[in-house]
């Protein structure tokens, strides 16, 4: 599947990240908690390499709770600070100052040593690919609409500071991607959270590569979501759910378009259950 996911406007994004990671004294960075390998960016794990690094599994509430565990245990031990997180949930997403303050302890002693009265607030960058959830996460913590929301990968917003208390600043950034995504695989499975925006995507394609991955991983999840009797998939499943679903054009030929586009949706919608598509 050939995929050109990388718009002009994302490169002069990624510069402007370089320029204000250097302001900052943190970087959280938003993954999805499904596919916490493929949603994280490369550039900013070499950009943001010597600051205070926390991590969001976020959208936790969709993924296997025991895998997201496991990656939990995995980043850590890298040496990052991880917080699972649903950030449609207010309460979850105020977990964060507390680990901001504890990953800037060093500059919070520093700053105390020195007998600063008004120390400077800690820079905290907010980073995440297009769709990983940033703008809920900022709208719940922050407690009103500053971010905009809505499901357009590949749109970006200019980078706007947030005030969260008198002690933490936050920096929301565009999501971006990066210019090369290494393997066919992290390709599918960003297709498959919707940060590649459809237009570009061979809608059938992407949903039959979806089945099978899922099938894989979990032997029988979409068969029998869609009550079908077959014990694997084969080539026709789009046209058997098409009945299933009853997606038909007029002169009821199968409506196999519609059917894959019902089908990414379903997935990515968590109605087949919690799902994670990779293991650390
Ligand atoms: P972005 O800024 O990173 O591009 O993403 P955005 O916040 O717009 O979120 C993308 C979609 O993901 C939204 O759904 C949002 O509700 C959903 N979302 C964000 N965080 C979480 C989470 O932790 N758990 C779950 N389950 N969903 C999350 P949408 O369908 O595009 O819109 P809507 O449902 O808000 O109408």
């Amino acid at each position: 599947m050939d995929i050109n996911w990388y718009p002009g406007h994302m490169t002069g994004a990624k510069r402007k990240m370089q320029e204000d990671i250097k302001l900052c004294d943190v970087v959280i960075e938003l993954l999805d908690s499904r596919i916490p390998r493929g949603s994280k960016n490369p550039d900013l794990t070499t950009l943001a390499a010597q600051k205070k690094r926390v991590l969001i599994l976020n959208k936790a509430d969709m993924a296997d709770d025991e895998i997201t565990g496991q990656w939990k245990k995995y980043y850590e031990d890298e040496g990052y600070y991880v917080v699972l997180m649903d950030s449609r949930n207010r309460k979850q997403t105020l977990k964060i100052t507390d680990v901001v303050r504890t990953a800037c302890k060093d500059k919070i002693e520093r700053d105390k040593k020195r007998g600063i009265i008004a120390p400077r607030p800690i820079k905290a960058m907010v980073a995440g690919i297009p769709n990983v959830g940033k703008s809920t996460f900022i709208n719940s913590y922050v407690g009103k609409a500053t971010a905009k929301t809505g499901n357009k990968p590949g749109v970006t917003r200019g980078n706007q500071w947030i005030r969260i208390s008198k002690d933490i600043n936050l920096l929301d950034t565009p999501g971006i991607l990066w210019p090369k995504i290494e393997s066919e695989e992290t390709g599918l499975s960003l297709a498959f959270i919707g940060s590649i925006n459809d237009n570009i995507l061979e809608l059938t394609e992407l949903a039959y590569r979806m089945i099978i991955r899922v099938e894989e991983l979990y032997p029988g999840r979409v068969l029998k979501y869609y009550e079908l009797d077959d014990s694997e998939v084969k080539e026709d499943i789009l046209y058997k759910i098409a009945e299933y679903k009853k997606c038909v054009k007029k002169g009821s030929e199968p409506d196999i378009e519609k059917t894959a586009k019902l089908v990414i949706d379903d997935l990515r919608q968590g109605r087949l259950g919690r799902l994670s598509l990779e293991k650390p």
